[in-house]
C-alpha cells in the first residue's frame, strides 16, 4: 500500500517507527520498496557517493532530476521525497515552488529542504499551499557547509536544544510533514520529537527519534571515502564487488568465461561449412 505524508504522521501517533533510506537508482529503490521500507530519499548526497563531488552543494537540478525519476520508476509503496539541492530555494519564492515543482513532475511525492530563515519557511509555507509536501531538515545541514566550517554535532546544551525546537516548531506551523534531524545529542533529538507534532527522521540523532535514515551506500559498504560514526554496516558490498571484479579478470584471461552455455552456437552444417572452408 502506498506511504503517504499522513501515513508517517499516523505512524508517530501510534508509535510506530519510520524506517527510511537513501536510493540514487531504479534497482535500488526497488529492492527497497520490495523489502518494505517506509520512505525513500533521493538525497543530494548523491552528490559525494554517486557523483564524487566533495560536497552536496555541487549537484544540479538536472541531476536531481534524473536520479528522482529513475527512484521513482522502482517504487510501488515508499514514500519518495527528493531534496531540493543548493540553491534551488533560496534565490526566490517563486524560482523554489518551481523547483520543488520539477521534482513532484520528476516522480517525487514531496521535496527535503535544509535549514531555516523567514524565507525558508516562506518556501515551505507556498510549496506545501501549492500541494507540494516538504520535509525539514535541521541540525546539521550539509549544503551550510561552507559556513558551518566542518561536520559539528548541533544542539549540543539546553539553550540550543531549545533553539532547535523553536526552529522544528517554526517549521511544523509552516506546513513541513516531517523534520530530518541530523547530528544532534540524542537527548536533545527525543526532547523534540516529544514536544513536536510531526514525526522527526533522525540520522546521528539517536533512537528516540520517529524514525531513522541512512544513507544507502554507507549501510550496504559501498562507499568508503568516509563512514560516519553513526552509520550501521550491513553489508560489506565494496569487498564483494572488488572480489567479484577480480575473479572476473582472472576468468577472461585464463580463457574461463565465456563458458558455451554463456555463448550463441551456430547450427552443426553451419560449422561444418566454417571448418572446410577454413581447411581449403
Ligand atoms: O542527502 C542526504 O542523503 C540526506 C540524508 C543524510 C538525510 O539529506
Amino acid at each position: 500500500m502506498k506511504i503517504t505524508t499522513a501515513k508517517l504522521q499516523e505512524y508517530k501517533k501510534i508509535n510506530r517507527k519510520i524506517a527510511s533510506l537513501t536510493a540514487y537508482d531504479y534497482s535500488s529503490a526497488k529492492l527497497f520498496d520490495e523489502a518494505g521500507i517506509d520512505a525513500i530519499l533521493i538525497g543530494d548526497s548523491v552528490g559525494q557517493v554517486i557523483l564524487g563531488y566533495d560536497s552536496t552543494t555541487k549537484v544540479s537540478m538536472d541531476e536531481m532530476k534524473i536520479f528522482t525519476s529513475a527512484v521513482a520508476r522502482g517504487v510501488k509503496n515508499a514514500l519518495v521525497i527528493a531534496d531540493m539541492p543548493f540553491l534551488s530555494y533560496q534565490t526566490s519564492i517563486s524560482e523554489a515552488i518551481k523547483n520543488a515543482g520539477e521534482l513532484i513532475k520528476s516522480g517525487a511525492d514531496a521535496v527535503k529542504l535544509e535549514g531555516i530563515s523567514a524565507h525558508t519557511l516562506e518556501v515551505v509555507k507556498r510549496c506545501t499551499q501549492s500541494g507540494i509536501p516538504v520535509c525539514g531538515h535541521l541540525g546539521f545541514t550539509p549544503q551550510f557547509i561552507g559556513t558551518i566550517g566542518g561536520h559539528f554535532v548541533i544542539g549540543k546544551d539546553f539553550e540550543m536544544t531549545l533553539e532547535l525546537l523553536k526552529q522544528a516548531k517554526e517549521l511544523e506551523n509552516a506546513g513541513a510533514f516531517a523534520i530530518v534531524l541530523e547530528m544532534v545529542p540524542m537527548e536533545s533529538a527525543k526532547f523534540i520529537s516529544k514536544n513536536l507534532k510531526i514525526p522527526t527522521i533522525g540520522i546521528g540523532a539517536g533512537v528516540g527519534c520517529d524514525g531513522q535514515i541512512l544513507v544507502s551506500e554507507d549501510i550496504l559498504g559501498k562507499f568508503r571515502d568516509f563512514c560516519p560514526k553513526f552509520a550501521r554496516k550491513y553489508a560489506n558490498l565494496a569487498q564483494t564487488i572488488t572480489d567479484s571484479a577480480k575473479h572476473y579478470i582472472e576468468d577472461v584471461k585464463n580463457g574461463n568465461f565465456p563458458r558455451i552455455e554463456e555463448s550463441f552456437t551456430l547450427k552443426e552444417e553451419e560449422k561444418l561449412k566454417l571448418e572446410s572452408y577454413q581447411n581449403n
